[in-house]
């Protein structure tokens, strides 16, 4: 079976490599700019905002599944640059969406919780979606042409762990500021269901190599205010938690609206997959080697 990986230089994009090197696939791995190897395969650079080119680089990947994790993936570049964001996000995922359903191809798309409004959590897959973002728009859109395709949509929430791959995660950079005991203010009036990068990786994997389609919803178990999640780590590290500063999101200016709580529903994806990983907070932690007790 030939796997295409897209965003494979990215946080998820390592965890999901690993994974498969690890079951001794054969993966073509596609990265946006990054290049040389990762978990011993090779990234090419496919710019998803070029159309011809991502179906250039699809038919000469001939791939049985797609795991469509590559997007301009942060809140502040989308804002930035809305059509970029269009076609990066929306665009390149219609074209892969359509390529992949001509070869009868799988195709797992990935979604965010951040297509949600945050007013009305707990969200599940029939909760209205109104993001509020530039960003939340163009994955949402995505998300459609994906499910119009006959394909899958994995909305995930907030994905937490160490990055893999060199580029650090928001993770990576709390982790560094309680070991250096530098002030970290963190929002106590936003709310996530936050999941490991490591229990999405399986779960994506695990629905790709399904039959599933459709829109899937998958947060991790518990819903967390950030600076819950930052006490949370600082406890597990055994590191000084006086170092984490409440803050309130209207303290913070930002150039769109940041949703209050978008904590997902996964109810549907445990009823299909029960038997696949869903760690707490603190157990993906020890998961990861990260927790001394
Ligand atoms: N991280 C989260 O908390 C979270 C939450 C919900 C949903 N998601 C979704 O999950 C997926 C993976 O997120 P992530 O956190 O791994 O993102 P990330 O670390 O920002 O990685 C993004 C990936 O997309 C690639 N990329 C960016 N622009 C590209 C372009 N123009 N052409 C080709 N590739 C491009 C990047 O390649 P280079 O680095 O090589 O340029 C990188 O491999 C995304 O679809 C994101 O929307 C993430």
């Amino acid at each position: 079976m030939q796997w295409l990986v897209t965003g494979a230089s990215g946080k998820l994009g390592g965890y999901l490599l690993r994974e498969l090197q690890g079951r001794g696939a054969d993966v073509v791995a596609w990265s946006g700019s990054r290049t040389g190897e990762s978990f011993g395969v090779l990234l090419r650079p496919v710019d998803l905002g070029d159309a011809d080119r991502v179906a250039e680089a699809f038919r000469s990947a001939a791939p049985d599944v797609v795991v469509h994790a590559g997007a301009m993936a942060l809140v502040s570049d989308c804002f930035r640059a809305p059509e970029r964001a269009d076609r990066v996000n929306r665009r390149a995922t219609e074209v892969l969406a359509e390529l992949a359903g001509g070869r009868r191809a799988r195709l797992v798309f990935l979604s965010t919780d951040l297509v949600f409004d945050g007013k009305h959590a707990p969200y599940g897959e029939e909760s209205p979606a109104v993001p509020l973002s530039v960003y939340g728009r163009t994955k949402l859109a995505a998300e459609e042409t994906a499910l119009r395709a006959g394909h899958a949509a994995l909305r995930v929430s907030l994905l937490f762990g160490p990055s893999l791959n060199g580029a650090p995660s928001f993770f990576d950079d709390q982790v560094a500021a309680l070991r250096e005991r530098r002030p970290v203010r963190l929002f106590e009036d936003e709310w996530r269901t936050p999941l490991s990068l490591q229990t999405a990786a399986r779960a994506v994997l695990s629905v790709a190599r399904s039959d599933c389609t459709g829109l899937l919803h998958v947060g991790g178990p518990e819903r967390l205010s950030r600076l819950e999640m930052g006490r949370r780590l600082a406890a597990a590290l055994t590191l000084d938690a006086s170092v984490l500063v409440a803050a309130r999101r209207d303290q913070v200016p930002a150039g769109e609206p940041r949703p209050r709580d978008t904590s997902l529903d996964s109810s549907r994806w445990r009823r299909l997959f029960p038997r696949e990983p869903w760690p707490n907070w603190d157990e993906a932690l020890r998961e990861l080697g990260l927790a001394l007790s």
